[in-house]
């Protein structure tokens, strides 16, 4: 619910649980007065204190009172170059080239439903469920306006947040700087959590206290990265999963960007959120606009838990969008780690013919089926099916996976130019490269410029044909380097800044044009594995593969790290071979499916090479998971340990939104003759009720919760157990 308190000029914006409020001041800066639990409203700007602070300069409106600067009020869209010191949100460079910006009130307005933003991900909500306030500030100097929108969703404690700038001036102004939130808080006793890592060990949460000064994340790779996530969370410095007052605040962009918080001089935080300034310079001319990609933030009173619980839900229902809404998606098998690019017609047609009894309903043919691409050395850019691999094309292959009761998938990665093939021979220009440099290689690939609309054209036509030639029901959409050399032919050089944002839009237009002309097709998200793995991509891609990384004990803390933004049905995991293909590390068949099943599950290995009890065992666990498919994708999500905190297991639990039936998922990482008994407290259960556990013993759910469950000992390294509870 938005509430306009037009005389007094005060914003509130209220969720189910939490309030979050504005107030244009006497000078007509809009100030941020409170985001936190929620409460009744009136206005909240008594919390704002004033005092007169040595080296704070007052703006000229304030006259001589000392105790009125920007640098010391909490601002709700922070300036730059006129006497607020803290992290700027937006950076203006004026037609005399000065950089500021310096915003004042002007008006808002209340709509219906949720904003949408052309070309940009975006939650989506009807007016039964969201509503919109757009300020509009300016800056008279620079002659622009500066629209930020509010979405708010008020069932699901979520608002989220968006930027426009227009140029309302006679000459061009160029944006250095426009990010997508500002936060600015009136304390600093909080704890700032990122999700960090490497390629195959990616969004490891790494928490520390704020300090004085700026700290945060960010990337400058042109995708959001392995190396750190475009998801932050501010909390309590005492906040664990159910306790402590915790803010998340999640961007939806795929390109670079950064989150960066401030610990100030008075004790106050002030948070960013937006495009990486670094590589962003963008021209408006007069009258044009820019808009800036959107982000979200939630507040939960009541710890990381159910922090991570609302976006889930908020993910689920309100951003990605599903060909398979309401159904199941199919269980995959992908012939990557079993074949790599050694793969013919044939083989793919044994892989099929094993797997479908077992279960599994999808076969994905991942990279090496086009142009002259065996190795990843050539081919890139020239999407025609190689028939050498694959005589009579996808016509003739197609129809036989589909006789055996498996629909088809496919594997690409459209951004992307090897040297050696026929689109780099005659359009060397098309790949990123500096006038006068040689381009740096990565897995001896360019990148292709993807800000050019042509570019685009001639790659999505050759894909459109390949997609429309036979029934193919899912694309895996891959990426597989971070981009540089950042130049494009196309654009002046005054316009050089734009080109990474505008790869970003170029990859979001072919995306959507993609859903369009397919929209029953399954789009799966992968940048060498979770090298993108962020919520702009979950807007077209509703899965992602999460890791390159497919050990089941390593995926404990990839998939931990993930889930405190992204819900299960968007963490791409499959059962793979073992010893794993990554790191050599021996586990059972059972645990490698117990960890899949904490996201899309899918398989990865050869089939024929699994024993026939192997075969069983894997036939069970594919129709356990179609079993209680909307238990594991769909259910509250609850973390019961830390794989960082070195404890003997790590466990976690889907729970039904009417809480009568629960998964409980174990996996034992390390061992010890004579163990000591353990018990594990369950969460998310109805005290009130009795739950049978694996269809035998019953145990009343306040027990479960209170006392836990006793757990068996386990013998043998990475044991695994799989508890389905269910209300009797
Ligand atoms: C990287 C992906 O993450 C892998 O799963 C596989 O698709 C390879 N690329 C293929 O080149």
């Amino acid at each position: 619910m938005i509430v306009l308190d037009q005389e007094n000029r005060v914003f509130t914006l209220h969720t189910q649980n939490t309030t979050y409020q504005m107030k244009a001041d006497r000078h007509n800066v809009l100030l941020h007065t409170y985001y936190g639990p929620r409460l009744a409203g009136g206005d909240l700007s008594y919390l704002i204190r004033y005092a007169d602070r040595a080296c704070a300069p007052n703006p000229a409106e304030a006259g001589l009172d000392r105790t009125y600067s920007l640098d010391t009020l909490p601002q709700e869209y922070s300036t730059c170059g006129v006497g607020d010191f803290r992290l700027p949100s937006l950076e203006l460079e004026l037609p005399g080239g000065s950089c500021s910006a310096d915003l004042r009130y002007v008006r808002c307005e209340l709509r219906g439903g949720k904003y949408a933003l052309e070309g940009l991900p975006a939650f989506h909500g009807s007016r039964a469920d969201a509503e919109t306030l757009v300020i509009t500030l300016e800056d008279a100097a620079a002659q622009a306006e500066v629209e930020l929108y509010y979405g708010v969703f008020e069932g699901y404690d979520l608002i989220t947040r968006a930027v426009r700038v227009v140029n309302r001036g006679g000459q061009a102004l160029r944006l250095r700087r426009c990010d997508s939130l500002c936060l600015d808080l009136l304390r600093s006793d909080l704890d700032l959590i990122t999700f960090d890592g490497c390629h195959m060990m990616e969004r490891a949460p790494d928490r520390a206290p704020l300090r004085s000064g700026v700290q945060g994340v960010g990337s400058a790779r042109g995708t959001s990265s392995h190396q750190h996530n475009p998801f932050v969370i501010l909390c309590d410095r005492d906040a664990n999963e159910d306790y402590g007052l915790c803010y998340g605040a999640a961007l939806l962009y795929s390109g670079s960007f950064q989150a960066l918080a401030e610990g100030s001089q008075y004790d106050n935080t002030r948070l960013v959120m937006g495009i990486n300034p670094l590589q962003f310079c963008w021209t408006l001319e007069p009258g044009q606009s820019f808009t800036a990609p959107e982000g979200a933030l939630v507040c939960s009173p009541s710890g990381l838990g159910q922090l991570s619980r609302q976006l889930h839900r908020a993910i689920r229902e309100r951003l990605i969008r599903d060909p398979y809404e309401g159904k199941r998606r199919p269980v995959l098998i992908n012939n990557w780690e079993a074949t790599y690019f050694d793969f013919d017609a044939d083989k793919l047609v044994d892989f099929a013919k094993t797997a479908a009894p077992l279960g599994i309903e999808l076969l994905v043919m991942d990279d090496g089926w086009f142009g002259k691409r065996n190795d990843d050395n050539s081919g890139l850019g020239d999407w025609v099916v190689n028939e050498e691999k694959l005589p009579g094309g996808l016509e003739a292959l197609v129809p036989r996976i589909q006789e055996l009761g498996m629909s088809f998938g496919i594997w690409i990665e459209p951004e992307m130019v090897s040297e050696d093939s026929q689109l780099y021979r005659e359009h060397p220009d098309w790949a990123l490269h500096i006038p006068g440099r040689s381009p740096a290689r990565g897995r001896n690939q360019l990148v292709l410029d993807f800000s050019r609309p042509e570019v685009r054209q001639h790659v999505y036509g050759q894909i459109k044909a390949v997609l429309s030639s036979a029934g193919i029901s899912y694309v895996k959409w891959d990426m597989n380097r971070s981009l540089s050399d950042v130049w494009s032919a196309a654009l002046p050089p005054q316009r050089q800044g734009e080109v990474c944002h505008r790869y970003v839009l170029g990859v979001y237009e072919m995306l959507e044009q993609m859903r369009r002309d397919f929209p029953h097709i399954l789009i799966e998200g992968c940048a060498g594995g979770g090298g993108r793995f962020d919520a702009g991509m979950l807007y077209y891609t509703p899965q992602i593969w999460c890791s390159d990384n497919t050990d089941a004990i390593d995926r404990l803390r990839i998939q931990y790290g993930t889930s405190f933004c992204y819900p299960v049905s968007a963490v791409g995991a499959h059962v793979s071979t073992s010893p794993n293909e990554e790191n050599g590390r021996l586990t059972p068949l059972e645990t490698r499916g117990t960890v899949a099943m904490a996201g899309t599950f899918g398989y990865e290995l050869d089939p024929r090479k699994v024993s026939p009890q192997e075969q069983e065992l894997m036939k069970e666990q594919a129709a356990f998971f179609k079993e209680h498919y909307d238990l594991i994708q769909r259910g509250d999500y609850y973390r019961l340990s830390d794989p960082f905190a070195g404890g003997p297991y790590t466990a976690w639990e889907q729970v039904s939104a009417d809480r009568r039936e629960a998964l409980v998922s174990l996996v034992s990482t390390s061992l010890r003759a004579a163990p000591p008994f353990q018990t594990l407290r369950l969460k998310g259960l109805d005290p009130a009720l009795t739950y049978q556990v694996n269809g035998g013993e019953a145990y009343p759910g306040d027990v479960l919760m209170s006392a836990g469950f006793p757990l068996p000992l386990l013998r043998g390294d990475y044991q695994s157990m799989q508890l389905y509870l269910r209300a009797i």
